[in-house]
């Protein structure tokens, strides 16, 4: 069987890093494409990589370029395209960059690779995940933003630091926007099947859920320059593998709502079912009435920024 192929469109901080971590794990030949001005930074990293497969004997290829023709028929395609935030921004002062740079992307992925499973990273990602699908068309299973792995990523790790456990039992999930109004719900977090409120007190519940909120913020206050790119490129990673390899693991991903939750015709984190036919399922859970006035929140905003891009 053939080797998959998969596209990052973007190859800077995120794409780096996830064509790193996608050469290590072999899920494919990775072709990174980014503008012509900086096509030599790609074919640098693609090159660096390739040098070195030999330590640890991984065989699959990867290459730079700036030409789409390059990422013809690909299976999955990243885009984290775009410009990252800087200290004192918010997601949302991306939008008017970012959306230029999104249209252009989608017409070329749905001119080169139109079969393709489609994974939209730059921010704000709700919107940009929904202009990406107003503008190339596809089909509302091959379309996924990826914000809910990382934001519930966060939400375990901090689970995991204020507990002492594992991260590895940790189970929780993030629903709606990916910003602060996002919405954790620490009443269906566990750690080995055990209620959080077993293990820890109200103030630190309170405080964790505050801090998943802005934990993207936190990293761009650190930085300086720039926003997270390790846990970005290991959430996408989960979501590649778990479309190539058919596994219908459960990552909350922000997808296009028709009724779902209430939500009718905005991509909403939410958690979604990923194998082989992309988005094959959204789960429903039962909220209470605070979560559910929550996600009213959190939908109201990711409306208002989506009629911002006028699609
Ligand atoms: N086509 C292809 N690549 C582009 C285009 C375009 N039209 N415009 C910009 N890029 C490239 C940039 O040249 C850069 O190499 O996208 C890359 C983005 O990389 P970084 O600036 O390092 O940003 P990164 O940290 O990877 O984040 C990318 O994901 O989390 C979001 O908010 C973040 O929107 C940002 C995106």
């Amino acid at each position: 069987m053939a080797r998959k192929k998969i596209a990052l469109i973007g190859g800077g901080q995120i794409g780096g890093i996830l064509a790193l971590i996608g050469t290590q794990k072999e899920i494919g030949d990775i072709v990174v494409l980014d503008i012509p001005q900086v096509e030599g930074m790609v074919k640098g990293k693609a090159l660096d990589i390739m040098e070195l497969r030999p330590h640890d004997g991984y065989d699959a290829n990867i290459t730079g370029t700036s030409n789409y023709a390059d990422i013809k028929d690909s299976d999955v395609v990243v885009i984290t395209a775009g410009v990252p935030r800087k200290p004192g921004m918010t997601r949302d002062d991306l939008l008017a960059v970012n959306l230029k740079i999104i249209t252009d992307v989608a017409n070329n992925v749905k001119k080169y690779a139109p079969n393709a499973f489609v994974i939209v990273v730059s921010n704000p990602l709700d919107a940009i995940v929904y202009a990406f699908y107003k503008v190339s068309g596809f089909p509302k299973n091959r379309v996924i933003g990826m914000a809910g792995a990382l934001d519930s990523g966060r939400f375990r790790a901090f689970i995991a630091m204020e507990t002492g456990l594992s991260t590895q039992d940790v189970s929780c999930v993030v629903l709606g926007g990916h910003g602060p109004t996002m919405v954790p719900l620490p009443r269906l977090a566990t750690v080995g099947g055990v209620p959080i409120d077993k293990l820890l007190s109200q103030d630190k519940i309170d405080a964790i859920v505050k801090r998943t909120r802005e934990a993207g913020t936190e990293i761009v206050k650190l930085l300086g320059n720039g926003s997270a790119f390790f846990s970005p490129a290991a959430s996408i990673m989960e979501m590649v593998e778990s479309y190539l390899k058919d596994k219908k693991r459960v990552i909350p991903s922000a997808a296009l709502c028709e009724g779902e939750y209430d939500v009718n015709g905005y991509f909403i984190g939410v958690p979604c079912v990923i194998g082989c036919n992309g988005i094959e399922q959204i789960l429903e859970i039962d909220l209470n009435s605070d979560e559910k006035a929550a996600l009213k929140n959190t939908v109201d905003h990711v409306k208002k920024v989506v009629e911002e891009t006028e699609l």
